[in-house]
């Protein structure tokens, strides 16, 4: 039997009706753009996440950028960000015409250092992205203290940790500003693209609306100019439907990685470490092991999928030899990028897969 890194089949089939349901709602009433199932939803998330606002958008990448561009970060501004992520994070800062400016990360949780951020500001300095990567935040008060200190705004790129919480807290209300993606293999996954920034401001969440449908005030009145982000009517009816299941698929989450952990322990891989200020909500279960071509050599031969999130840093893409960076400048980011590796995890895996996977992973490693 395979086993795929995310199975959306499986989910689809225990809520079919619901499901099916919500799109025939939406093609009966034909409401497919500017529908009030977006603002539904963008209420019932928002709620969910204890912000005031939500404003929904058409991905986790547009979500960033309406957020860069509403803090008014545009040519000559400086963002700092880790280059241990998905390339949406410095997408699109430059698409808004800024710069990424990276700092290392913390081994430990594969998030930013947050010891090594003040070393990158610059009197040009407008934003800091922090990402929660793998669906564990980073350490926010830190990050919010120094942002503060230095007047520079804190967008959250939480495009893989929703429901996770800080010091008991859920994310989404605690940073100005906070990015969702709802890519559909995602915690909270649409069936399309679509995404969300949440916000206590209301100043920010209108000025997000308007970027986000063209800049408009009224159907042809433009204060300012903006862009084509809308969510669709039918993603928001599909999330509505989905957002009601994500407490129980958070904890099957939650179970399926403390399985992992019992498998693995003396396996001889690094598995995860949830910090004592977070929920980690395992949108990604990463170990990490000097030996992980062989691990997915032998898992593929079993029919069993695995993923690599990420192996080349941003710092060493093509796509940013235009910053000047070289190998060596974030060796944290650099060595985990060498040895991690995500195995499946959806909330529907069973233990039984679970055994299967570890076992394998054991049997894989040079003196099993
Ligand atoms: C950390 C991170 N940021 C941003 C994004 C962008 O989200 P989307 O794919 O919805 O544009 C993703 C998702 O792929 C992500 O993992």
């Amino acid at each position: 039997m395979t086993i795929p890194m995310v199975d959306l089949k499986r989910q689809y089939l225990t809520m079919k009706d619901e499901i099916d349901r919500a799109i025939q709602g939406v093609i009966d009433t034909t409401a497919f753009i500017r529908s009030k199932n977006v603002n539904q939803f963008e209420e019932e998330f928002a709620a969910y996440c204890g912000a005031t606002h939500g404003v929904a958008c058409s991905s986790g990448t547009t979500a960033l950028q309406l957020a860069l561009k509403a803090c008014g970060v545009g040519p000559g501004d400086e963002v700092i960000t880790v280059p241990f992520t998905f390339i949406a994070t410095t997408e699109s800062i430059s698409n808004v015409g800024g710069k990424p400016v990276f700092v290392d990360i913390e081994e430990e949780s594969y998030n930013i250092d947050v010891s090594a951020i003040e070393k990158a500001i610059t009197k040009r300095t407008k934003a800091i992205i922090p990402v929660d990567l793998y669906g564990q935040p980073a350490d926010l008060d830190p990050i919010f203290e120094i942002a503060d200190k230095h007047n520079i705004v804190v967008i959250e790129d939480a495009a893989q940790a929703h429901a996770s919480e800080y010091k008991g807290r859920k994310i989404g209300g605690l940073s100005p500003l906070t990015c969702y993606s709802f890519f559909p293999g995602k915690n909270l996954g649409a069936y399309g693209d679509a995404g969300m920034v949440l916000t206590n401001s209301e100043g920010m969440a209108e000025r997000m609306r308007m970027l986000c449908d063209h800049g408009r005030k009224g159907k042809y009145e433009y204060e300012i100019e903006g862009y084509n982000f809308r969510m669709d009517g039918m993603q928001a009816a599909i999330l509505s439907v989905k957002l009601k299941h994500l407490d129980d698929w958070t904890g099957m989450r939650r179970r399926n990685a403390r399985l992992y952990n019992q498998y693995l322990e003396d396996v001889g891989v690094i598995t995860p470490v949830e910090k004592e200020f977070a929920k980690h909500v395992y949108h990604c279960y990463v170990i990490r092991t000097k030996h992980r071509e062989r691990i997915q050599e032998r898992l593929k031969a079993e029919g069993i999928a695995t993923g690599v999130h990420y192996p080349i840093v941003l710092h060493l893409q093509p796509a940013y030899c235009c910053l000047g960076y070289k190998r060596g400048d974030f060796p944290v980011s650099e060595h985990c990028a060498a040895q991690v590796l995500s195995l499946p995890m959806f909330p529907e895996l069973t233990e039984e897969e679970i055994v299967r996977i570890s076992v394998l992973v054991k049997e894989s490693m040079p003196d099993s």
